[in-house]
């Protein structure tokens, strides 16, 4: 099987990292038309390249070299789709994509292909962790993406148990490894743990992890303000962000007015509230979404990106992950987002995990 891109596509591609099969000749109509090696035609990635028809081949009297029909890339992977989903600035000049992909509970056997769908539909940010147990699928899914490594931006967190000593220079290392990356864009302490009273200690070695190279960029997950406070005191160092549990029912104002004061970027896990209550039948969402010709789903998405929210929903579906991504065309007014503000009971019986002091 031959495959030729466009100029523009190899550039956004890199080509050296695509498969390797045959050279391509250049169809004579195709002026603009370069030839790429194509590697391991028999991998997932490769079989579904071939699968999309987008663009207009050349007419068959024009490529009469022997050539089969050559199937442009599918459209997310082609240059400028990037451009719809926003970049956020982080407190250390780094940028983030305000949308992107969660991992947690896609199972190992399955994260390969759920991740290299995900890259196909247009997403480029990767939220995964050790303890998810598929980083590997993700390190996979990447590798076979062809996508340039600067085009991608790949979280993962250090596990509960990897604080100590130099704990989280092991497990950082293994992280990369499993990922087959040299570096990660992000890494996050994944829990406080506070009862271990180890987490100051935890945050100084991945100020560490970052001077050494290995993550671009350093944060923290499930930390509230006394534990953000402290960290920071003791260090002198900000987390770049803070991903917490967050949605219309648990909306963790306390930690969210901190982290705008200090420049702190808030990532919102559980943004549909993992579907474990009602959020989608609740009448300002609903309304909301009926506005807008829009699902459910697609204004919490709303509401979190107009909020100012990093999300990365998690689906294993295909049409869930495109519906996901398809939330840049419409706004909320205000009274629908003032009106999804007021579905936080206030007391914290929205939330749908555990309150971080009794993580341990
Ligand atoms: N730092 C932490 O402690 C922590 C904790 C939890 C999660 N996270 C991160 O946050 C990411 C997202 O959170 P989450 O996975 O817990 O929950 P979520 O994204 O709020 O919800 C995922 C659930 O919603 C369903 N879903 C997805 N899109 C939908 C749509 N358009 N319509 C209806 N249902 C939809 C999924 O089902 P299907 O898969 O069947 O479509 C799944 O059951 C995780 O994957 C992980 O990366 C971090």
């Amino acid at each position: 099987m031959n495959f030729a891109f466009t100029s523009g596509e190899l550039a956004e591609l890199g080509a050296e990292n695509l498969c390797d099969h045959d050279s391509v000749a250049v169809p004579p109509l195709w002026a603009t038309v370069s030839t790429v090696p194509f590697k391991g035609a028999g991998r997932p990635h490769c079989r579904a390249l071939r699968g999309t028809q987008v663009g207009v081949p050349p007419h068959p009297s024009e490529w009469n070299l022997g050539l089969l029909p050559i199937p442009p890339i599918p459209y997310p992977l082609r240059l400028g789709h990037m451009a719809s989903i926003p970049q956020l600035t982080l407190n250390d000049g780094h940028h983030i994509p305000q949308l992107g992909y969660g991992v947690f509970r896609v199972p190992p056997a399955d994260t390969e292909r759920a991740v290299f769908e995900a890259l196909e539909v247009g997403y480029r940010h990767i939220d995964t962790a050790a303890i998810y147990g598929n980083e590997e699928g993700v390190g996979a899914a990447i590798a076979a993406s062809g996508i340039r490594r600067s085009d991608l931006f790949i979280t993962t967190k250090l596990w509960n148990n990897r604080h100590d000593g130099d704990a989280p220079h092991a497990a950082i290392a293994e992280s990369l490894d499993k990922l087959r990356l040299a570096q990660v864009d992000l890494y996050l302490v994944h829990w406080p743990t506070p009862a271990a009273d180890n987490y100051v200690h935890a945050w100084q070695k991945m100020i560490e992890i970052r001077d050494a190279g290995l993550a671009r960029s350093i944060g923290v997950s499930n930390h509230l303000v006394p534990h953000l406070e402290r960290i920071v005191s003791e260090t002198g160092v900000t987390p770049a962000v803070d991903q917490i549990e967050l949605h219309p029912a648990h909306q963790q104002r306390e930690v969210t007015d901190w982290a705008v004061a200090s420049g702190v970027a808030i990532e919102a896990w559980g943004p549909l509230g993992q579907g474990k209550y009602d959020l989608f039948g609740a009448a300002p969402v609903a309304a909301a979404a009926r506005a807008h010709g829009k699902t459910p789903a697609q204004a919490v998405l709303r509401w979190h990106l107009q909020k100012g929210f990093i999300v990365f929903p998690k689906s294993v579906r295909r049409e869930r992950l495109e519906e996901n991504l398809d939330v840049f065309d419409f706004d909320l007014s205000d009274d629908q987002i003032a009106a999804i503000d007021a579905m936080d009971p206030g007391d914290g019986s929205g939330r749908v995990s555990a309150h971080p002091d009794e993580v341990h």
